[in-house]
């Protein structure tokens, strides 16, 4: 049986994970409004796959008899200087959801809550993945700077990215 601490912090997750999608989703919409469809298409991607970590806690949540309680969802910031700037609030975002992930995982040790502590292995090694992406493609930017041949590259490289979410979900 799920501890009543595990059931509200797993809910909170799920809060969190779809306002991740949001947040993805609302960087999007700057770079088609930017004509940057490539990275559009990343985040668009990026915002779908945040669904699926939201999946995956509301499915768990089910599979331990606890109750599925969704709150309301904050507004996602606006007012992009670049994309250099979209993609450093990336970093930083997912480095905040790693250590959520993280507390998460305190909590399941403390509760003595093994299943839990299983589940969320999966989003420990997530999380490594998110924030290397993440970095590379602000290292990638920082290089590219001023440069607009070589930012239009990176848009078409970005636009290539394909749907991972549907794989990640049947995990
Ligand atoms: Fe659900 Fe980007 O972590």
């Amino acid at each position: 049986m799920l501890s009543k601490k595990m059931e509200t912090a797993i809910n909170n997750q799920i809060n969190a994970e779809l306002y991740s999608a949001y947040f993805y989703l609302n960087m999007s919409a700057y770079c088609e409004e930017k004509s940057l469809p490539g990275f559009a298409n990343w985040l668009n991607l990026q915002a779908q796959e945040e669904y699926a970590h939201a999946m995956k806690f509301y499915n768990y949540l089910h599979d331990r008899d606890g109750k599925v309680i969704l709150d309301q969802i904050d507004k996602p910031k606006s007012g992009f200087k670049n994309i250099l700037d979209v993609f450093e609030q990336v970093l930083e975002h997912e480095k905040k959801v790693t250590a959520m992930i993280n507390n998460l995982y305190t909590l399941a040790v403390k509760e003595n809550d093994y299943p839990s502590q299983v589940m969320l292995q999966w989003f420990i090694g997530e999380q490594v993945e998110e924030e290397k992406t993440a970095k590379e493609i602000v290292d990638q930017l920082k290089w590219v700077g001023d440069k607009s041949t070589a930012l239009f590259m990176l848009d078409q490289k970005f636009g290539r990215r394909l749907d991972q979410a549907a794989e990640e979900t049947s995990e």
